[in-house]
């Protein structure tokens, strides 16, 4: 080994550690901030080694040097203009889009390596090899097409619907068989370019056709899982590479994405099989047919419902999707200034899909500066609903739907949910009487001790605001 090759290695062991660091970190909000700066400053020094060692003290390596030149300043920017300017509501699509782009370069490096080594009439390479290179390309393809797709879902460019039609599933059984057939002929009888041309195509085909049969709003488990699967194409690609750096951070990525997508499912209590083949959801949003349309329901009026909060007791909030659609975590946060200045204990109550995206009412509440120790996960809280005197309920629904406990027919019987019936009073925050991700009714809202506040969630909690000021 010379020098450089050490210093090489031991540079991927930095950026390796600080990778497993940054995770770590990642698992608490106080300590994110850290964890994310600290991988990022990893994989930084990993760039700029290999930049300055592949490219410019290689011999010829300046002559390609412009393409990392050119190259790095777009990525850079597109990073840092993405990370600042995408609001938390369309975080998923910029993951979509960014895991997207981590599969496409994937497959590509597993296609250059082929190109570089294989070709028409050549020797065959070795299997290991062989597998890591079709491995990298074939995930690395699903997981750019179908990330494209659901970017498009989630942007609604594409119909958020599960677009199915008749033998579809036959037509994706198909493009595997192929993909397989094509993958052991490459390794065992050819190395010829076509097939792998083709073995390409196939795979690309087979991420959207995977993604387009799947609801727009349960794509979050679609981005995760397509997450997971880049990780293992990143990881393929390290080994063809022989570069630690990626095999190290390829399996961090596939492990992590893995174990989200399994939490995400668990949450929702529905299996990986029924969010992919389930054709499950609507666009989301939509009123559901016979659904809370025909619900009697009991209205109060802001003021009536600041009252009822400022002389109690408990009050727990539950914020849900709307109160990110609306923005209103920072009237929510001045909401919680007031009731706590008067002496009422407020804690909010954090269901684990609340929202789209993991994490997603974590992230907006710290946004708005709402101390950590009164997040509650839901089932540290769970039991103090009994105890409430009021449970504000701000834009979230199905988290909150008693059918989940016991109407075996409702599709979204046995998912875990917050016991906002059992609090004294229910107050909920809400447009109209639309449904949620899960298309259903809600019979919370005519339980006698709920009542309706309709509005945008940020009007309705700025009412409150004045309301308590007036209590
Ligand atoms: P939802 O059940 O989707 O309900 C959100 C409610 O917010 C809607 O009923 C909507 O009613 C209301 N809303 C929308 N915009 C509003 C605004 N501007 N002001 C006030 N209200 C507004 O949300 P949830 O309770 O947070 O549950 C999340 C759902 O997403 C679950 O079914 C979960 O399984 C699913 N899901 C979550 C994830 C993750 S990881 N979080 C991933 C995939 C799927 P109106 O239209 O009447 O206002």
């Amino acid at each position: 080994m010379t020098t450089l090759e050490i210093l090489t290695f031991l540079v991927y062991l930095v950026g390796s550690v600080t990778f497993i660091l940054g995770l770590k970190f990642l698992a608490s909000p106080t300590s994110a901030r850290r964890g994310n700066r600290l991988a990022a400053t990893g994989m930084a020094i990993v760039v700029l080694w290999v930049f300055i060692t592949e490219f410019v003290l290689r011999e010829n390596g300046l002559s390609t040097v412009w393409i990392l030149a050119v190259g790095i300043p777009i990525g850079a920017v597109a990073g840092v203009v993405g990370a600042r300017r995408v609001p938390m509501t369309a975080m998923p699509q910029m993951v979509a889009i960014f895991n997207g782009a981590g599969g496409g370069a994937a497959a590509l490096v597993a296609a250059a390596e082929f190109l570089h080594f294989a070709g028409d009439g050549r020797e065959l390479l070795s299997v290991p090899f062989m597998v890591a290179t079709l491995l990298g390309a074939v995930i690395g393809s699903v997981s750019f097409t179908g990330s494209i797709i659901a970017f498009g879902k989630l942007q609604g460019i594409v119909s958020g619907r599960p677009v199915t039609y008749p033998g579809d599933k036959v037509v994706t059984g198909i493009l595997l068989v192929g993909i397989l057939g094509l993958g052991v002929a490459l390794t065992v009888f050819t190395n010829d370019v076509t097939p792998f041309l083709v073995f390409v195509a196939l795979a690309l085909v087979l991420g959207v056709a995977a993604v387009m049969p799947i609801g727009g709003a349960d794509m979050p488990v679609v981005v995760s899982l397509l997450n997971s699967y880049t990780g293992i194409a990143v990881a393929a690609t390290g080994f063809v590479l022989g570069n630690y750096a990626l095999l190290v951070a390829g399996t961090l990525v596939g492990a992590s994405g893995g174990i989200l997508t399994q939490l995400m499912c668990r949450a929702m209590n529905r299996s990986l099989f029924n969010v992919l083949f389930g054709a499950f959801g609507t666009a989301g949003g939509t009123v559901a047919a016979g659904a809370d349309g025909e619900q009697t329901v009991r209205e109060i009026s802001a003021d009536d419902a600041a009252v009822l909060m400022a002389y109690g007791k408990k009050v727990i909030i539950v914020p849900g999707y709307g109160m990110a659609v609306a923005q209103a975590q920072g009237p929510v946060r001045e909401l919680m200034d007031l009731l706590v200045a008067r002496g009422v204990d407020v804690e909010f109550a954090i269901h684990p899909v609340a929202g789209r995206m993991p994490g997603h009412m974590n992230v907006l509440l710290a946004e708005a500066n709402v101390p950590y120790e009164r997040l509650k996960e839901m089932d540290e809280i769970n039991d103090d609903f009994a105890n409430a005197d009021v449970a504000l309920v701000i834009g979230a629904n199905d988290v909150t739907n008693p059918a989940a406990r016991t109407d075996q027919s409702s599709p979204i019987y046995g998912m875990p949910i917050l016991n906002v019936d059992h609090a004294h009073n229910v107050v909920v925050l809400k447009r109209s009487m639309a449904a949620g991700f899960a298309g259903i009714a809600n019979p919370l809202y005519s339980d006698p001790k709920t009542a309706m506040l309709f509005g945008d969630a940020k009007k309705t909690v700025q009412a409150l605001v004045s309301g308590v000021k007036n209590a």
